[in-house]
């Protein structure tokens, strides 16, 4: 057996871990995938650890049994709207004799790029370099060994609140395992379902989750805006329950069976049956007042995604368009809507990249877990002090600084 990778994606409504096996080169196989519902995150924060360490254990437990082994270590996803991104920019002079930029140049020119001010309840999570800079010459994405006087970089740089990261971390250490590496999940998810063409070419992730949407883009091989909003699947569930009349477990199997973002011809003739309450008989309801009540609130999420994708500059360079995934995205012509909204070509989001259990991991609510388990492969092997390049030849510097610090307050914790 191979080296093996766990990936734990902590969502709002469901947690999901997903085990794979890594031979070398090879793509990752995925040997056991368990899913268990999450009761306590709020808008993809944890609020109530017990409830989220029962559905931890109970996700991973599922996942071993499938797999046949257990796991000790995980990579886990961070997401929900105390994430922040900013842009920053460093420039040093290169310190060796024959003016070759060497590894110690790029870690300065870093350190020098992520020397923003941060307010002290945020950590970074990830300082992913755009392109460096040498002697004005730009669009440089490696520049060792190059020869050079000045060395710039560009920097994306994405933060999360301290406290959201610290109660990842707790929840799953008290589930007995350890955190490898906190990624963010739309990042995440871009490895399970951007093609390197599309990153390079100018493509969006966004992640309908049940608690908040998440968008990253990309352009030239690189993230350039990550955004969140705070609205999921489940407020057009919570809409429903409301306009229904009915419990939100119900207007949740309507919305799974029935649900729709647009109005179509043929709903004209359908009724959806909402199941009575408290000794009442069932009622029949047309499908195109289901419609009415989930369109504006799916128009609402998506406009508001809309008007995040617009703060980027390089909103006009997004030629692959939208790739959608997270549960919400299987809400039946949720892809039509987004594309009538955006104005850009929109798919949905399968991931792709791995062997193994396919038919169970190919969903694009599993995209952020298959993801973490790519984006491990490519990382692993990441030292907190290295710099490694991906397959796509970009740096990608990773928690270095949240790591440690999390490694310290795990010493001081008493439980
Ligand atoms: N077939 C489907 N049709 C419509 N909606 C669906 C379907 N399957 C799942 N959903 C919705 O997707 C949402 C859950 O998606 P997902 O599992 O990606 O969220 P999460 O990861 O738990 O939450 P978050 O990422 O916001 O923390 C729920 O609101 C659920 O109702
Ligand atoms: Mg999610």
């Amino acid at each position: 057996m191979g080296n093996i990778i766990t990936g734990l994606d902590i969502g709002t409504t469901k947690i999901g871990a997903i085990i794979a096996e890594i031979n070398g080169d090879m793509q990752p196989k995925i040997i056991g995938v368990g899913t268990s519902p999450s009761a306590g995150l709020r808008r993809g924060v944890v609020v109530n650890l017990e409830k989220t360490i029962r559905s931890i254990k109970e996700a991973i437990n599922e996942a071993e049994r499938m797999a046949g082994i257990e796991v000790d270590e995980v990579f886990a996803g961070i997401a929900g709207d105390h994430i922040r991104s900013i842009n920053g920019r460093g420039v040093v002079a290169v310190a060796g004799q024959d003016n070759e930029i060497v590894a110690a140049d790029i870690r300065r020119v870093i350190d020098a790029a992520k020397a923003v001010a941060l307010p002290i309840d945020r950590e970074i999570l990830h300082i992913l370099p755009q392109e460096f800079v040498v002697d004005e010459q730009h669009g440089i994405k490696d520049p060792i060994g190059m020869s050079g006087v000045r060395l710039e970089a560009e920097v994306h740089i994405v933060t999360g609140a301290i406290t959201s990261a610290q109660n990842i971390y707790r929840s799953i250490d008290r589930s007995d395992r350890r955190v490898l590496d906190l990624v963010l999940e739309p990042l995440a998810s871009s490895y399970a379902v951007l093609g390197n063409d599309e990153k390079e070419l100018g493509a969006i992730v966004m992640d309908l989750g049940g608690g908040t949407t998440d968008i990253a883009m990309f352009f030239e091989g690189c993230i350039r805006h990550t955004a969140v909003v705070g609205l999921g699947g489940k407020n057009v569930t919570n809409d429903m329950a409301l306009g229904l009349r009915t419990p939100v477990d119900n207007a949740e199997a309507i919305k799974l069976k029935h649900g729709c973002s647009m109005h179509r011809q043929e709903e004209r003739d359908i009724t959806v049956e909402v199941p009575g309450v408290g000794g009442r008989p069932p009622r029949r309801i047309s499908k195109s007042y289901l419609v009415d009540i989930i369109q504006p609130r799916m128009e609402e999420i998506l406009g508001l995604a809309y008007n995040e994708i617009k703060k980027s500059t390089c909103y006009h360079l997004m030629t692959a368009g939208v790739v959608l995934t997270g549960g919400g995205s299987l809400l039946d012509g949720t892809v039509e809507l987004a594309e009538e909204i955006f104005d850009m070509p929109v798919k949905l989001g399968v991931p792709n990249g791995f062997t193994g259990l396919t038919d169970l991991a190919s969903s694009p609510m599993h995209a952020t877990g298959v993801g973490l388990i790519h984006y491990a492969h490519i990382h692993k092997n990441n030292n907190d002090e290295l710099l490694k390049q991906d397959e796509n030849g970009l740096f990608n510097w990773v928690m270095g600084s949240m790591r440690k610090w999390f490694t310290g307050m795990n010493r001081y914790e008493t439980h």
